[in-house]
C-alpha cells in the first residue's frame, strides 16, 4: 500500500484546491490548513511502535504544486534555524514539536515568539512573511511524528538554513537534508483513525 493511500482523502483535496488557485498569502495558507486539517490528522500512530526516525515522502504532485512528507522524530532533537521559501503547513499527529520562529536583524536571527505544538496542533507559513524557524522535540514523551505540506519551489533534497553574518559574511546558506526514507518502515505504524473517513 502506497503511504499516500493513508492520506487519500486530503490528497484529493489538495488536488481540487490545487486546480483552483495556489495560496498567496498567510490568510490563504491558513483557510487551506483549516480544510485540511480533518484529513490530515485521520491518520494516527500505533503508540506501542517506535518508528524509525527520518523523513518520508508521502505524495509529490507530479505538476510540482505541492508535496507532502511525514517527519519522525528522535527525542530531544534540536534543529538548525531553516526556511523553505515557500508557503508550508505541518500537523503533529503525536507527540510534541517546540517551534522558535525568527526574523532577520542586522545579519542575526532574532527570535519572534515561540510555540509547544501537541498531538493536532498545527501551524503554516508563507511568504514573503519570515518563515525562518527552528523545530525541537521533547526529550521525554510519545516520539514526535508530523505531517508536513509545502508549496511548489521546495526543494525535497535540499533546504535553507540560517548562517549568522556577523563573522565571515556568510547568510541563508543551502544545506542538503537528510535522504528520504523507505515508507515501508512506517507504514505498519500508521493507521487511519477509526470513526474518521479515509480509503486506507
Ligand atoms: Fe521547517
Amino acid at each position: 500500500m502506497p503511504m499516500k493511500t493513508l492520506w487519500g482523502p486530503m490528497i484529493e483535496a489538495m488536488d481540487r484546491a490545487s486546480a483552483a488557485a495556489a495560496p498567496r498569502s498567510v490568510a490563504e495558507v491558513a483557510a487551506l490548513m483549516h480544510a485540511l486539517t480533518g484529513d490530515a490528522l485521520a491518520v494516527t500512530c500505533d503508540p506501542t511502535m517506535t518508528l524509525p526516525w527520518g523523513r518520508y515522502l508521502v505524495h509529490a504532485d507530479p505538476a510540482g504544486r505541492y508535496n507532502v512528507q511525514l517527519d519522525v522524530f528522535s527525542s530531544g532533537y534540536e534543529g538548525a534555524i531553516h526556511g523553505h521559501g515557500t508557503w508550508g503547513i505541518f500537523w503533529v499527529l503525536q507527540g510534541a514539536l517546540m517551534v522558535r520562529d525568527f526574523e532577520l536583524a542586522l545579519g542575526t536571527a532574532r527570535a519572534q515568539r515561540a510555540a509547544l505544538l501537541g498531538a493536532g496542533g498545527a501551524q503554516c507559513f508563507c511568504p514573503p512573511a519570515s518563515d525562518w524557524h527552528q523545530v525541537a522535540t521533547p526529550a521525554e514523551g510519545p516520539q514526535t511524528v508530523s505531517l508536513h505540506l509545502y508549496g511548489p519551489g521546495f526543494d525535497l533534497d535540499e533546504g535553507v538554513y540560517f548562517a549568522e553574518m556577523t563573522k565571515d559574511g556568510a547568510g541563508p546558506t543551502p544545506y542538503r537534508r537528510g535522504p528520504l526514507g523507505d515508507p515501508a518502515r512506517v507504514l505498519p505504524g500508521l493507521r487511519v483513525h477509526a470513526g474518521r473517513g479515509g480509503s486506507a
